[in-house]
């Protein structure tokens, strides 16, 4: 029987670590903890309880103080992130039967990435968290691992990720949807993910003793020999 077929709504999360991490993070959380303020937010403040949230100037200021660790970070999220979209796509991962288009002839240097918010998250346990959201206006979002040493399935800190139906009904059938409802992840330190920015995310309760500090971006994403973004 011959039949027409889409692999419809895939969403790639791309992970990878620095492995630079451990040369830069004692200068990076000294750097990070200089923005912290107890219990302050600027935005979404229902969602989220005991932690700390800059602003979305992070980088911003990083630049200003000149803070190398923390402007290497943003340097290796964004180099980070144009090596493994230009991959993943160009390797065929993603099943989209219209191939990979004018993504064919486009190198590094063709993809511009506009880190236009930055922000940091510094919980001191007590349970810290951050409700289900996803990132406005933005096209992909990058987290940052700086400490996350005491993060762990028993003392939350998790990241989950939602996925995009609404699961209302789960049997044998719908088995290839209902295995990632939720899709938990227990951060390490220096670890990097990059995700769509309209994925649905949250942090779960965290009760750990150390200071768990995580780095944010989201990013506008222009393909072509014009950077525009
Ligand atoms: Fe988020």
């Amino acid at each position: 029987m011959q039949y027409d077929y889409f692999n419809l709504w895939t969403t790639p999360l791309l992970v990878a670590m620095d492995e630079d991490y451990d040369s830069l993070k004692d200068k990076a959380i000294e750097q990070a903890l200089t923005y912290y303020k107890p219990n302050y937010t600027h935005v979404a403040g229902i969602l989220k309880d005991n932690l700390y949230e800059s602003e979305f100037n992070f980088f911003d200021i990083a630049r200003e103080k000149e803070f190398k660790e923390l402007l290497y970070i943003e340097d290796r999220l964004k180099a980070s992130f144009i090596n493994m979209f230009l991959d993943y796509f160009k390797s065929n991962h993603y099943p989209w039967p219209g191939g990979m288009g004018d993504l064919e002839n486009v190198n590094e240097d063709n993809i511009h990435v506009d880190f236009h918010e930055g922000w940091v998250h510094i919980s001191e346990g007590r349970g810290s968290y951050h409700g289900t959201h996803n990132h406005p206006n933005s096209s992909w979002s990058a987290i940052y691992c700086l400490e996350v040493s005491d993060v762990a399935k028993e003392k939350g800190g998790l990241l989950q990720f939602n996925c995009p139906y609404n699961n209302m009904y789960s049997d044998a059938g719908l088995f290839f949807q209902s295995e990632y409802s939720i899709f938990e992840l227990c951060p390490k330190n220096g670890g990097m993910f990059f995700f769509p920015s309209n994925v649905k995310h949250m942090a779960t309760p965290y009760h750990g003793d150390r200071t768990r500090i995580i780095i944010s971006v989201n990013m506008k994403v222009n393909i072509g020999d014009n950077n525009n973004v």
